[in-house]
């Protein structure tokens, strides 16, 4: 359909399918303090570059006269049948890259068939994304509270709305060091717009009256300090806390953020079902490796005992190719569908995705690869040209 509208109708899409136009064209619809927060990374930018560079490092080496006119893309992910491997990441405050925001992703999400992970730092409540994404699939990304009696709140409104995995991201319990957040002075946290699964918590909102006297709607700024000191508290928990999302969480539980080998090895031991193998898109630690550099030393550990999935860098149905023949189940995509919401809403994110989806089902066509299960190591092959 893509093809033909561009190809024979000659009709210009809305959003770029270029890969590498997208980043520019977002630039222009957006101010310069939210491109900045949504394009920029930690420290000088080197694991944003590290985790394109390491997609650059993997080629592959497609097969000829092989069946694959027609494509399967499904795969099944803790249960779940899906229709890709393809998943909307957890963003935070979408409300700063359009109206649409949480609520119209999540709505359009079902439309397309990808499952919607919401953020902890949303801007749409958790129970008014569950309402617009029906009978979608949905998941749930926790920024994890050291108040224990928040996080079994959070986590029992997310089992009571429909939202089937946990998805605890570990690497952001202080947010990183982003030059051009800090030289704009742009905190979008703590402005009340990406705080609405705080302010709509019943625990949350009963503590804060017990400590400042007053409601939340009194003093918007400083609800917005407070749940931001509730999610990003400064201290990262530990291994044995795990146990408690396991007690108060009954479905599978998955860990973002894995970048070690003897860490997913420790997911393994504290019984989780799946990890991304994620870098937060290089906003976190500046100077750690690329994240597609080390997912086969995770999948090789434990591939075989849990789910892996992956995030950070992904651009084009290659890359997507990329990371499963290399052993994930499942790819998350962040900044491409942020662009796409920034330049047309709700829709403007979805033809990003559809386009990555058209791009992915043509790639394996051409690689010979019928279905995501025939995608593996013997089609890709580790290179390097230099310069
Ligand atoms: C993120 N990411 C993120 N992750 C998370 O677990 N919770 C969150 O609230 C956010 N918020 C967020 C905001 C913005 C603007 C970006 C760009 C990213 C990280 C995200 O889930 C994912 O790990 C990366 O975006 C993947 O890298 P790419 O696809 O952006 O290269």
């Amino acid at each position: 359909e893509i093809y033909e509208d561009g190809l024979l109708s000659n009709k210009r899409p809305t959003v770029t399918t270029d890969p590498n136009a997208l980043e520019a064209q977002a630039r222009k619809y957006l101010g310069a303090r939210s491109f900045n927060y949504v394009n920029g990374g930690a420290g000088e930018k080197a694991t944003v570059d590290a985790n394109r560079l390491a997609f650059r490092q993997w080629k592959m080496i497609p097969r000829m006269l092989r069946p694959t006119t027609h494509r399967d893309l499904r795969v099944e992910l803790f249960g779940q049948k899906l229709e890709s491997p393809i998943l909307f990441a957890p963003v935070g405050v979408q409300t700063i890259f359009h109206h649409d925001k949480e609520v119209g992703v999540a709505e359009m999400a079902r439309e397309i068939g990808v499952p919607y992970i919401l953020s902890t730092a949303s801007s749409s409540s958790m129970e008014d994304v569950a309402k617009a994404n029906g009978d979608g699939t949905r998941w749930y990304q926790l920024y994890w509270p050291q108040d224990d009696e928040i996080t079994i709140s959070l986590l029992n409104r997310a089992k009571n709305n429909g939202y089937k995995v946990l998805v605890v991201t570990l690497d952001t319990w202080a947010l990183a060091w982003r030059p051009a957040d800090l030289d704009n002075g742009y905190v979008p946290f703590a402005s009340g717009i990406g705080d609405q699964t705080g302010f709509s918590d019943p625990v949350f909102r009963r503590k804060f009256k017990e400590m400042h006297n007053k409601e939340i709607e009194d003093d918007v700024f400083l609800a917005s300090r407070a749940w931001e000191k509730t999610v990003f508290s400064g201290a990262a928990h530990a291994w044995d806390q795990i146990e408690l999302l396991k007690k108060y969480w009954d479905g599978p539980i998955v860990l973002k953020g894995i970048q070690h080998v003897e860490d997913a090895k420790m997911a393994v031991e504290a019984g989780v079902q799946g990890i991304v193998v994620s870098n937060h898109g290089g906003r976190q630690l500046d100077g750690a490796v690329g994240s597609l550099e080390v997912l086969p030393e995770i999948v090789d550990a434990v591939g075989d005992k849990i789910t892996v999935l992956f995030d950070s860098g992904i651009r084009t149905g290659v890359d997507v190719i990329k990371a499963l023949c290399l052993g994930a189940k499942g790819v998350l995509i962040g900044r491409p569908f942020i662009y796409g919401l920034s330049i047309g809403g709700k829709t403007g994110a979805r033809d990003v995705i559809r386009g990555i989806l058209a791009d992915l089902d043509q790639s394996m066509g051409l690689s010979g690869i019928r279905t995501i299960a025939d995608c593996n190591r013997g089609m890709i092959r580790r290179v390097q040209y230099g310069g």
